[in-house]
């Protein structure tokens, strides 16, 4: 007869970290990170496609077995222990994001699919709530995708009307000075990418998200990019709501966050509507569950958001200080090292970056040069980075994208600086 394995269902984590946590680009660090190890067309493998989605440590990858192996049931739902095992770890996932985000409670974090999901509920709820004809929604030039089209769609809806901060080809930062002219009503909301995923340029968004607050204007921050990056806190950068996606940041795919202001969110009605987000429904009549359920509709991506927060309790490990410290030395060694490759065009700032880089060597396209790396076991990614816009004003059609992460080294920019070297001459003879 089967026995089920007894347990105490409050141990600790088995896969606990140490004392000590490895500095960032470490052997010790990369030893986290199993995929790292191993080889691609006979290279050892070169990760750099981390803005796209980054690499997972075993303690995240530990933890969502151990959920399924020995946790997991549905949330919020019963009595039953494991189902309040489950429960209480899906909520404290949620109270470490408030804690990492400096949110003044967890009722302000809604868990969502990704930052696309985050930016659609805003838009889908306050959006079409409170915009209307002779509005303005303010994005900039530089938005990705997933914070323009569904502006779009609200716009159309509502009558309102799309603005841009344009973009300084020469330096590649937002025009300032346009911006304080275009931040004042009747622009009803400011929607902006903390960092660029094509360019690597951080924005000042603290500086914006004041000003806009400080003329009545409601603030979104895309930090797709940005979190697990470096340390973020919504009370200093001042924003209305901000989304970021898990897999950017050590965490699994199919989950990320809203974070709402609480007085915000209670004025918004439902996104999506079933089970989880109510209180009394009535044939013909529902009323809603309070924050943060009340967004929160269905069975939740349980496994996810409790692998969620062991990538944040990771990455806080290790400490957002240090990574993004490390970021920036990267960042200067990495922007010297593709300098030196002759020909090369590189779309972005010098100060004020990431190591993000967008580029093209000589008249060799982007997804050639993705491909060439490949054979030297060098992830890239090629293309418009869902970016459209913005490469339409740098005036091409398409750019190759190295984007490091902390468990990537100087050697592997000197790899890379060498493969482009190789390709480029390869291309031109
Ligand atoms: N937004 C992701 C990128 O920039 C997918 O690659």
């Amino acid at each position: 007869m089967h026995s089920p394995k007894q347990q105490n269902l409050s141990q600790p984590h088995p896969s606990g970290l140490s004392k000590t946590p490895p500095p960032p680009g470490s052997s010790e660090i990369r030893k986290d990170f199993p995929i790292l190890h191993q080889t691609i067309h006979g290279k050892p493998l070169i990760y750099l496609d981390n803005a796209a989605t980054s690499q997972k440590p075993c303690f995240v990858i530990d933890t969502l077995r151990r959920y399924y192996e020995e946790q997991n049931a549905n949330v919020h739902r019963s009595a039953h222990s494991l189902s309040e095992l489950a429960t209480s770890l899906y909520e404290k996932a949620r109270d470490r994001i408030a804690r990492f985000l400096h949110a003044r409670s967890s009722r302000e974090i809604i868990f969502t699919r990704g930052a696309t999901e985050a930016i659609n509920l805003v838009a889908w709820t306050w959006g079409l709530q409170n915009l209307k004809p002779g509005d303005y929604v303010l994005l900039t030039e530089m938005e990705h995708h997933s914070n323009l089209v569904p502006w779009q769609l609200v716009c159309q809806r509502t009558g309102a009307k799309l603005r841009f901060i344009p973009l300084k080809t020469p330096d590649y930062h937002l025009d300032w000075e346009i911006a304080k002219g275009l931040l004042r009503p009747p622009v009803k909301l400011f929607a902006c990418a903390h960092i660029s995923n094509s360019l690597g340029v951080i924005n000042p968004v603290a500086d914006l998200c004041q000003l806009a607050r400080s003329r009545g204007i409601v603030t979104l921050v895309d930090a797709a990019q940005s979190a697990g990056h470096l340390p973020l806190n919504v009370q200093e950068i001042g924003c209305d709501f901000l989304a970021f996606s898990g897999h950017k940041m050590c965490g699994p795919t199919g989950i990320g966050v809203l974070y709402g202001r609480e007085e915000l969110l209670e004025s918004m009605p439902p996104y999506q509507a079933g089970g989880e987000m109510i209180a009394l429904v009535e044939l013909e009549r529902s009323t809603w569950a309070p924050l943060p359920q009340k967004f929160e509709a269905g069975t939740p991506n349980i496994a996810d958001a409790i692998g969620l927060g062991a990538a944040i309790e990771y990455l806080e490990w290790i400490g957002l200080d240090r990574i993004a410290a490390y970021d920036q030395e990267l960042a200067r060694y990495a922007l010297e090292q593709l300098q030196t490759v002759p020909k090369i065009r590189i779309f972005g700032p010098k100060d004020q970056r990431v190591a993000i880089f967008s580029f093209l060597v000589d008249e060799i396209h982007a997804h050639d040069l993705v491909t060439a790396a490949d054979q030297f076991g060098i992830a890239l990614r090629g293309g418009h980075h869902c970016t459209q816009p913005l490469m339409r004003k740098l005036g091409v059609p398409a750019t190759a994208r190295a984007s490091f992460y902390f468990y990537n080294t100087f050697e592997e920019a000197d790899r890379l600086a060498e493969a482009l070297h190789e390709i480029q001459r390869f291309f031109a003879a």
